[in-house]
């Protein structure tokens, strides 16, 4: 039973793991089919031309969209929301207003990059990730990746951020950047991040 204590060590080491991006799909679509669908869908209705199915979302979203990666403040989509519910432009029409935390996870996915759906990105979308640090604002001052870092993903979808020190058997020797290591079996890994750790591992 050693094994899987050590994996779960970690993974559990989460102050410096970098958070997943927030995407549309898996966050911020539910939001949406409780609070906008029966207008704002190509399922019901379009009103305002605004569908917020996650396959024409792209239409929205860019430098002079209602939706700008990186900056929710001049979102004009996130502007709505926070209106007072008596003012014409308010959203969702004829309904309460989004609770604060979920306006705030909006908030955070525009801020990250307003990205669709991370598990399939556009190239468009490789790039705005690769330019905005997920769980980091610029304005924070990104720490600039450190060399021999990379992102690993396990079966549960957890990302850590650790050097690779080498494989041992079946399992991958990570360095966390608190300067522990650990043993992790490629088999907790997912499919690409084992690949990567085989492919990295060779001199
Ligand atoms: C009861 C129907 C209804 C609901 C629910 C609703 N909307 Fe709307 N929405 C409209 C109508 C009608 C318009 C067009 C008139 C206008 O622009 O004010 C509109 C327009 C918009 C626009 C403006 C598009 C532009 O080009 O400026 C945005 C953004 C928007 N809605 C977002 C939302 C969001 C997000 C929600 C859910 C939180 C939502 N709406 C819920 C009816 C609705």
């Amino acid at each position: 039973m050693k094994r899987p204590l050590v994996l779960l060590l970690a993974f559990a080491c989460l102050p410096t793991v970098r958070a997943e991006v927030v995407d549309y799909v898996g966050e911020i679509l539910p939001i949406m089919k409780e609070h906008c669908w029966d207008c704002h869908s190509n399922e019901t209705e379009v009103k305002g031309n605004v569908a917020l199915d996650p396959d024409v979302l792209f239409d929205q979203i860019g430098k002079y969209n209602i939706i700008r990666p990186g900056d929710p403040v001049e979102s004009g989509f996130v502007e709505r929301l926070k209106l007072d519910e008596t003012h014409n432009d308010f959203m969702p029409r004829k309904g309460k207003p989004l609770p604060t935390t979920e306006i705030e996870k909006i908030e955070e996915w525009i801020r990250q990059g307003a990205i669709v759906d991370a598990k399939k990105p556009t190239e468009d979308e490789s790039r705005r990730l690769a330019e905005m640090k997920p769980g980091t604002t610029p304005a924070a001052g990104a720490a600039p990746a450190q060399p021999g870092f990379h992102s690993w993903t396990n079966r549960e979808g957890k990302i850590i951020e650790a050097r690779l020190l080498g494989l041992e058997g079946d399992s991958a020797k990570l360095l966390l950047k608190n300067g522990k290591s650990y043993l992790v079996p490629l088999s907790s890994l997912d499919d690409e991040s084992a690949a990567k750790a085989k492919r990295l591992a060779v001199p």
